[in-house]
């Protein structure tokens, strides 16, 4: 789709490789949500899926704090710290020609106060992000004031918000009967604050319907129904890297855990049979 008053150094489509490698960038997002055109983000943490998605058009990336769960495999994205995500973001910032990168604040490096946001927010720039996420609506506006002010653009996350998971008491739907008015003002504080984005986490397909209706702002959905402006999974949810089964607002698209463990176990067979290597792989 392309807008009629686009100039030559806009993106006239978020989707598509090649022909023009631009970065995305904020404005082409917002601009996206007025021609209409939906969206898709997606996690990454590394440098081959991060040059791989930049390839396939995907628009925006979120090196997420489900890095803690994906990378480091601790339990909850409570464990992970800044100095453990800052080299992943410098992996899919240097990785990637068109892509906006988005890098999670995660768990207490932002909630003391603005300063303590805009510190943590500023490591993440210098690192390569083009802008950051931090969970909370209302009782974050300052921070994402501050940060908007510092010229720093904000991705908000409401509904479920996971590094609240304690608090709220496990993974929960968001904007029930009347929760729907708190999650709504939750979106608007967030908009209103300065943030050029939210994610809506696990909310009710017709809270999330009326709160993309209702903002200037696109809204990422997770769990969150057909309806909002852009659509966000974890990579290996999305892919099949991740066993077991997956949450319900999860579609896997491929099954690469398997495709990779078949090619573990081929090689390991060829290796104890003696067939690899092979005089193709070796030098005389
Ligand atoms: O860290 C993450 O992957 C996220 C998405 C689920 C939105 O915050």
């Amino acid at each position: 789709m392309t807008s009629a008053s686009s100039s030559p150094d806009e993106i006239p489509s978020l989707y598509g490789p090649g022909k023009n490698v631009k970065r995305v960038r904020t404005r082409h997002l917002i601009e996206a949500k007025e021609r209409g055109e939906k969206w898709a983000m997606l996690t990454s943490y590394d440098q081959y899926t991060a040059a791989l998605f930049d390839e396939a058009g995907i628009p925006a990336l979120l090196v997420g704090d489900s890095a803690a769960n994906n990378v480091y495999g601790y339990e909850t994205t409570l464990q992970v710290s800044v100095d453990e995500l800052v080299p992943l973001v410098a992996a899919v910032a240097r990785s990637t020609q068109r892509t906006l990168v988005v890098a999670d604040l995660p768990f207490g490096s932002y909630e003391s106060g603005p300063a303590q946001a805009l510190e943590t927010a500023v490591r993440f720039m210098k690192a390569g992000a083009h802008a950051v996420k931090l969970e909370g609506g209302r009782r974050m506006a300052a921070q994402i004031r501050a940060l908007t002010n510092a010229g720093i653009p904000v991705m908000g996350h409401i509904g479920f918000t996971p590094q609240s998971e304690h608090a709220v008491g496990g993974y929960r739907v968001q904007g029930r009967d009347a929760q729907a008015a708190e999650v709504e003002a939750d979106a608007h504080a967030v908009a209103e604050a300065g943030a050029f984005a939210v994610v809506l986490e696990m909310v009710t397909a017709s809270v999330a319907a009326e709160i993309t209706k209702q903002l200037p702002i696109p809204t990422v959905g997770i769990g969150a129904g057909p309806d909002t402006d852009a659509q966000v999974l974890v990579w290996q949810d999305m892919a099949g890297l991740r066993r077991g089964r997956p949450q319900r607002f999860v579609k896997r698209y491929a099954e690469i855990a398997d495709v990779l463990q078949g090619a573990a176990k081929a090689f390991a067979d060829e290796v104890r049979a003696g067939e690899f290597p092979t005089k193709a792989h070796s030098f005389e």
